[in-house]
C-alpha cells in the first residue's frame, strides 16, 4: 500500500517512519511512504533520514518525497495529515496572546486553540479535496493535525472518510499496562470526552475494571503525571488527561506561563537540533532527543489504526475521534467525540461508554458547543463568528475578554486568514 503523509517534513516524521519500520507484524505492507511538505529543504533532510530508517530495519518499502500535494497523494491508500500552518511562530503566538486577558495560552484549547483552528481547517479541507481526487476511493484520512476534534468535524461535515487521532489514550493504555504488569493490548480503556478533554473512566483487563485499584495504589503518581492535585482524581474517581489541567488549574497555569518561555519556543530549539542530527548521513535510528516532543506512541497509534482500517486487526480497540451519533446521549449526533472504538475497513464504531457524571457531561457539552462555533468561524470567517466562539469557550467566556481576544487573534493571524 501507499501511505501519504501531509506535513511529512515535520521533525516528528521519523517517529512515524520508525513505527512503520518496526511494527511489521501488524501485517501492514507499506510499499511506499510519500512525504509531502511545502518546505522543500526540510523535506529533503527528513526524507533522506526516513529512507535510512527504512533501510536500517531492512524494510522493503520506498520512502519518497515531494512538495506537490497532488503528486504525493496520487494513488494513496491512506493519508495521514500532520501539518502545522504557520509553523512554531504561529504556535508561539497562540501560546502568548490570550495571556493579556488572564486566559491560558495553549495551542489546542482556549483562544489559542481557536486561532489554530481558524488557520488550519481551510488548509486541511483543501488537502482532503485533493485527496478525494487523487487518492484511492477507499482511502481513509487520518488526522493528527490539531485541534483534532475541530479538524475532524470539519472533514466529516465535508463528506470525507476521516478519523481523528491523538496519542493521549494510547499513553494511558501503556502506562496502566505497565503499572498492572499486563501487556498493553490487554488494557481496554473507557476513554471518553472530546479531543484534549478526556477522562479515563475505566481500564478493563479481561472484562474487569482495574481503574479503582490503580487509583488506590498509584494516586499520587498518576496525579503527578497529569499535572493535577490528587484531590481532583479522587473526587472524580477517574483519571483526566493532562489537558484538563488547563481547566481545573487554569489560573495557576496562567501564572506559570507568565513567568516562562513558551512550549513553542522550546520546541523550535528541539526542532533545530533534530534537523542538524537528521542531516548526518550516519544517523539511521531516531535520536533520543525526539522523545522530548509530546508525541510518545504516536507511531504505534497510527500504525495500529491504519492496520485496523485495513481489516488486519478485527478485535482491536483504538481511541479515535468520531461522530457522536448517540454515543453520548446529551450531545448532538454531529458532534465529534473521542472514545474507544472497534475499527474495521468500514471505519470506527464507538464502544459503549459508561454514562458520564453530570459535571463531566456539562463541560463536554459546553466545549462541544464551542467546537461547533469554531468550525463555523473557520469555514465562513467574520469577526462576529470568532467573537461568538470565544464567548462560548469556558476558558474565555466573558464579553470583555472575547472582544479583546478577537482583536488580538485577528491581528496576529491576518496573514493566515483569507477573509481577515
Ligand atoms: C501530545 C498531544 C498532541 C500535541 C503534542 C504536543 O502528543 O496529544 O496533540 O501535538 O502533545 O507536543 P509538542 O512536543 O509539540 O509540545
Ligand atoms: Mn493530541
Amino acid at each position: 500500500m501507499k501511505i501519504a503523509v501531509v506535513g511529512g517534513g515535520s521533525t516528528y516524521t521519523p517517529e512515524l517512519v520508525d513505527g512503520f519500520a518496526r511494527l511489521r507484524d501488524t501485517g501492514l505492507e507499506v510499499d511506499e511512504l510519500a512525504l509531502i511538505d511545502p518546505a522543500g529543504d526540510r523535506l529533503e533532510i527528513v526524507g533522506g533520514f526516513s529512507r535510512r530508517i527504512f533501510d536500517h530495519h531492512g524494510h522493503p518499502g520506498r520512502v519518497t518525497w515531494t512538495t506537490s500535494a497532488d503528486a504525493g497523494l496520487d494513488g494513496a491508500d491512506a493519508v495521514i495529515v500532520q501539518l502545522r500552518v504557520g509553523g512554531q511562530a504561529a504556535r508561539i503566538s497562540d501560546e502568548t496572546f490570550p495571556l493579556a486577558c488572564g486566559c491560558v495560552g495553549q495551542e489546542t484549547t482556549g483562544a489559542g486553540g481557536l486561532a489554530k483552528a481558524l488557520r488550519t481547517v481551510p488548509v486541511v479541507l483543501d488537502v482532503a479535496a485533493r485527496a478525494a481526487k487523487r487518492a484511492n476511493p477507499d482511502a481513509w484520512i487520518i488526522d493528527f493535525t490539531n485541534p483534532v476534534g475541530i479538524v475532524t468535524r470539519a472533514l466529516l461535515d465535508a463528506g470525507h472518510r476521516a478519523v481523528g487521532l491523538c496519542n493521549v489514550a494510547i499513553g494511558f493504555q501503556r502506562r496502566f499496562a505497565r503499572l498492572l504488569g499486563v501487556s498493553p493490548d490487554a488494557v481496554v480503556l473507557d476513554h471518553v470526552g472530546l479531543n484534549h478533554l478526556t477522562w479515563e473512566q475505566a481500564a478493563y483487563v479481561d472484562g474487569v475494571d482495574r481503574l479503582p485499584e490503580l487509583l488506590a495504589d498509584h494516586l499520587d503518581e498518576l496525579a503527578g503525571e497529569v499535572g493535577l492535585p490528587a484531590t481532583v482524581l479522587s473526587a472524580l474517581g477517574c483519571v483526566p488527561s493532562y489537558y484538563l489541567r488547563y481547566f481545573y488549574c487554569h489560573d495557576l497555569v496562567v501564572r506559570e506561563e507568565r513567568g516562562e518561555s513558551t512550549r513553542g519556543q522550546r520546541v523550535a530549539e528541539i526542532e533545530a537540533e533534530l534537523l542538524e542530527m537528521y542531516r548526518d548521513v550516519g544517523l539511521t535510528t531516531k535520536p533520543e532527543l525526539l522523545g522530548q516532543r509530546g508525541g510518545a506512541f504516536y507511531s504505534e497509534a497510527a500504525v495500529g489504526l491504519i492496520a485496523a482500517l485495513r481489516g488486519l486487526d478485527p478485535d482491536g480497540v483504538h481511541s479515535v475521534n468520531v461522530r457522536n451519533d448517540g454515543t453520548l446521549p446529551f450531545l448532538p449526533d454531529e458532534s465529534v467525540i473521542e472514545v474507544s472504538a472497534r475499527v474495521g475497513p468500514g471505519g470506527p464504531v464507538a464502544c459503549e461508554v459508561a454514562p458520564l457524571p453530570g459535571d463531566l457531561a456539562g463541560l463536554v457539552g459546553a466545549v462541544a458547543g464551542y467546537e461547533r462555533l469554531a468550525v463555523d468561524a473557520a469555514l465562513r470567517g467574520g469577526r462576529q463568528r470568532v467573537y461568538r466562539a470565544l464567548l462560548a469557550h469556558p476558558l474565555v467566556g466573558q464579553h470583555e475578554y472575547a472582544e479583546t481576544l478577537t482583536d488580538e487573534l485577528l491581528a496576529a493571524n491576518s496573514q493566515h486568514l483569507a477573509w481577515a
